[in-house]
């Protein structure tokens, strides 16, 4: 008798196969830059991925650290900050507070078991559609790979009450958190710090 190859169950009757993993990505925009370089790509009719849902602010100094916490608690799969290159900020240097708290937060999620490439930070002038194009892409493949993220929010952080340098503390980090530009680094070249 000879051995024959398995063949694979067929699908159950009337059951479709699963659809792909499409991350949700929440990406916060500065008025001012990369929302209108969102704009721009969008009349330029240059494509990216759907999956990031994007979130005006007037400056990506705006952005509450909950913020980021409660786009993972509600269900989002990663969250991007975008905002003006460093030097060009409107409010004259909130994006290095921006920049501050990204890295605060990088570690802080880490340590809440979420992946650091689920947050991630582009600068992006108004007239750089297709770069912020390109990288929405280039996170949303990073995001998609990773698989979906589920975060169990409510059973590791009272996000009413939460401290980000607290939090920052509490992983090892030294008190008064990180500078706004590394060492070294002139405020004119942070934008090498991210992307
Ligand atoms: S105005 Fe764009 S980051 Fe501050």
């Amino acid at each position: 008798m000879s051995a024959q190859a398995p063949v694979a169950p067929a699908p159950a009757q009337g059951t479709a196969p699963a659809a792909p993993f499409e991350p949700v990505i929440i990406g916060f925009t500065c008025n001012w830059c990369s929302y209108r370089a969102a704009d721009l790509a969008g009349t330029a009719r240059t494509k990216y991925p759907p999956n990031v849902r994007l979130i005006r602010l007037m400056c990506s100094g705006r952005l509450d650290p909950t913020f980021v916490l409660k786009a993972y608690a509600e269900g989002a799969d990663a969250v991007l900050v975008t905002g003006c290159h460093p030097g060009e900020c409107h409010y004259i240097e909130q994006n290095y507070k921006a920049l501050r708290r990204f890295q605060l937060l990088q570690r802080t999620i880490e340590a809440l078991g979420i992946e650091p490439a689920r947050l991630q930070l582009v600068w992006a002038s108004a007239a750089e559609g297709v770069r912020l194009a390109n990288e929405i892409a280039r996170v949303t493949e990073e995001v998609r790979a990773l698989g979906p993220l589920n975060w169990p929010a409510g059973d590791m952080v009272d996000l009413d009450a939460f401290n980000l340098d607290a939090a920052w503390e509490a992983t090892g980090g030294e008190a008064g958190g990180p500078p706004a530009t590394p060492d070294g680094v002139e405020p004119a070249h942070a934008a090498e710090v991210a992307r």
